[in-house]
C-alpha cells in the first residue's frame, strides 16, 4: 500500500490496496492514520459489489441511511445512490444534482455524520470533479480576533430541500410530509475540535447554515459571508477528477466538499455510505 499526497492542503491517494479484501489491524490502522493526516483519501481502481463497499464502509463506525429515502437502493438502504441514470419512466435512479454547492454532509442534524464513502462506477470524461475544502486550513488562516469571536459562537444549520429542489433544472423529487416534519434543524459550534486529532476546523457551510445564534440577522449574514471567504479561499481547496472505480471517503468533521456539473449526455453513476459520527463540540 502507498499514500501519495494529492496537494499540501488535503487528499491522497492510496494505490495497491484492496478495500474489498481482508484488511488485517495493523494495515488498517495505517489507512487510519493517512486518513486523520490528509482527511480525504482516493482508493484507486477498486473493484467493490455494494456488499464490500458497505463492509469496508462499517469498519468506521455504524452506518447511517439518509432523509431522502427514495434515493437510497432498495436492496442496500445503507447506500445512497447519487447518479443521472434514469429508469424506464425516466426518473432518475439518484440524486443528480447532489452537492452542487459547498456544504459538509448533513449538518443539519443534531449527530452528523464522520465521513461519507462515495464510489465512482461509472464517471464522466470531463466535468462532475469534487472540490474539496480543509476547514482546518480555513480556520488557521482567521486574523486572531476571528477566530476568537468564530470559537464563542454558534450556528444553525437546516437543510433548505424545497430551495434546492426548485433551483433550475433539478429533477429532485419533493418531501412527504413525514421527511419535511424531520427536518427540525441543528445547532452546533462554529469552531469545532477534531474528536481524533485535536486540531480546530471551522464548522460553517453555505449550504446548510442559516445563521448564527444571538447575533442580529445583518450581522450574522455579514460575519458568515467573511467566514465562507475564508472557507472557500483557493488556497485551502484540493479538486479531485474523478476515475472510475474511485472510492473516495471524505472527513466531514474538517472538510467541506462542492460537486461540479458535468454534460448532460455523459453519465455519472455513484454510490455513497455514510459513517455516523459524534456531537460536534
Ligand atoms: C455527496 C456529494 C459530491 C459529488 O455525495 O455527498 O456531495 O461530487 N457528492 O457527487
Ligand atoms: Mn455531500
Amino acid at each position: 500500500m502507498q499514500v501519495n499526497p494529492l496537494s499540501d492542503v488535503c487528499g491522497a491517494e492510496v494505490v495497491g490496496f484492496d478495500c474489498g479484501g481482508a484488511i488485517d489491524d495493523a494495515t488498517f490502522a495505517a489507512v487510519r492514520q493517512a486518513f486523520s493526516d490528509h482527511s480525504v483519501l482516493i482508493f484507486r481502481d477498486q473493484q467493490l459489489t455494494p456488499e464490500q463497499h458497505l463492509a469496508f464502509s462499517k469498519r468506521w463506525g455504524d452506518l447511517n441511511g439518509h432523509i431522502l429515502t427514495q434515493y437510497l437502493l432498495p436492496d442496500y438502504p445503507e447506500l445512497l445512490a447519487v447518479s443521472n441514470k434514469k429508469n424506464d419512466a425516466g426518473e432518475p435512479l439518484g440524486i443528480e444534482d447532489a452537492g452542487r454547492y459547498w456544504h459538509t454532509d448533513v449538518s443539519y442534524e443534531a449527530v452528523p455524520p464522520m465521513g461519507s464513502l462515495l464510489y465512482g462506477l461509472e464517471v464522466p470524461a470531463e466535468g462532475g470533479d469534487t472540490m474539496f475544502a480543509s476547514q482546518y486550513r480555513a480556520y488557521e488562516k482567521l486574523p486572531n480576533d476571528l477566530k476568537e469571536r468564530a470559537s464563542s459562537l454558534k450556528a444553525r444549520h437546516r437543510f433548505n430541500y424545497t430551495q434546492i429542489q426548485a433551483s433550475k433544472g433539478s429533477t429532485r423529487k419533493p418531501l412527504t410530509d413525514e421527511q419535511q416534519k424531520q427536518l427540525v434543524g441543528a445547532v452546533h459550534p462554529v469552531v469545532r475540535t477534531h474528536p481524533e486529532t485535536g486540531r480546530k476546523a471551522l464548522y460553517v457551510n453555505p449550504g446548510f447554515t442559516e445563521s448564527l445564534i444571538d447575533v442580529a440577522e445583518d450581522e450574522s449574514r455579514t460575519l458568515l459571508d467573511t467566514l465562507f471567504g475564508y472557507a472557500t479561499d483557493p488556497a485551502v481547496i484540493y479538486r479531485h477528477s474523478w476515475q472510475v472505480r474511485d472510492l473516495v471517503f471524505w472527513d466531514n468533521r474538517c472538510l467541506m466538499h462542492h460537486a461540479t456539473p458535468y454534460p448532460a449526455d455523459s453519465i455519472r453513476h455513484m454510490h455513497r455510505t455514510t459513517v455516523a459520527g459524534s456531537v460536534p463540540v
